[in-house]
């Protein structure tokens, strides 16, 4: 697997592949890996001759106060899982690469309503930051596919919405969620757990399944499932953030007449130091 950390260098590779009639697969990701990224980086095969991984711990998407210095950088061991899972190239810019100038006074890329729910009321920056970094990654990178997880539920249908509006020429794949033996999200916040909460961890996934099968033996009522979950987390030692029904599609509160269409039950919740996040499918 070939390394490159400049802009030219990845598009020096790929540029020769795309000559030779080879398609390009993309699995942005933030790196301290685990599981749940390498199977995207696994499944990407499936779309494309040729797999790129970008590392790239992004200062855009994060909030001032948010853990943008702690969050673990892994590179080392990061690059040696990426070529045992058989990649062919990692990204894995600098700062000063992605973001010659300042933050303040770079252009953004902007998807609008989607972006003021579920996670983006609590962190009102983050979508853009991700929305203007997924975007240059995609014209550095230029890729015929991309593969995003469902745990960032939002966040795939956000990218969706911007590849169509922006009539990008990228296949937009989303990739199930990868679970701990528990039922426990993967997700490289989990390293900030202790003990004791790592045990609660999984409580998350299962009241959301849990609420999930009461809507499916036939509680429709939106607000008192919701309340219930919130308890159960709450009695359990999370500080519930949000959890929600909304529709899978646009993320939008389910009408009346949408209760026979996809709709997914959101949720965050902190456990200490860390931030869960989780969402489920509760079709019928
Ligand atoms: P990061 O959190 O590193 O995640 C990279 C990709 O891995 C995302 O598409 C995410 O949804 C997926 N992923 C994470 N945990 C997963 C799991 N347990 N199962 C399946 N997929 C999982 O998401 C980001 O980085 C950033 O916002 C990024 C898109 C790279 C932009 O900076």
């Amino acid at each position: 697997m070939q390394t490159v950390h400049t802009i030219a260098e990845l598009r020096a590779q790929v540029i020769a592949w795309k000559r030779a009639g080879e398609r390009v697969a993309l699995v942005p990701t933030m790196g301290n890996l685990h599981p749940g990224h390498i199977r995207l980086a696994e499944r990407a095969r499936e779309w494309a001759s040729r797999v790129v991984a970008s590392i790239f711990v992004n200062p855009m998407q994060f909030g001032p106060n948010e853990d943008f210095a702690a969050y673990p950088r892994t590179l080392p061991e990061d690059s040696r899982q990426l070529a045992a899972a058989g990649l062919d190239l990692l990204f894995a810019p600098g700062v000063a690469e992605v973001y010659p100038r300042p933050l303040e006074a770079m252009t953004q890329v902007i998807v609008p309503t989607l972006p003021a729910v579920l996670c983006g009321a609590s962190r009102p920056t983050h979508f853009l930051g991700v929305t203007t970094v997924v975007t240059k990654l995609f014209n550095m990178v230029q890729p015929d596919v991309a593969l995003f997880g469902e745990k960032d539920w939002q966040q795939l249908v956000i990218i969706r919405r911007m590849a169509t509006d922006l009539d990008m020429p990228i296949e937009i794949v989303g990739i199930p969620t990868v679970r701990e033996a528990d039922g426990l999200a993967m997700s490289s916040r989990n390293g900030y757990l202790t003990a004791e909460q790592r045990a609660i961890a999984p409580t998350l996934y299962a009241v959301l399944q849990a609420t999930a099968e009461r809507w499916r033996a036939g509680e429709c009522d939106y607000a008192v499932l919701e309340e219930q979950a919130k308890t159960r987390l709450a009695a359990a030692g999370f500080h519930p953030d949000y959890l929600e029904i909304r529709r899978a599609d646009d993320l939008q509160r389910p009408l009346l007449e949408d209760i026979a269409s996809p709709l997914r039950i959101f949720a965050a919740a902190w456990l200490g130091r860390a931030r869960l996040i989780d969402n489920l499918a509760i079709g019928i």
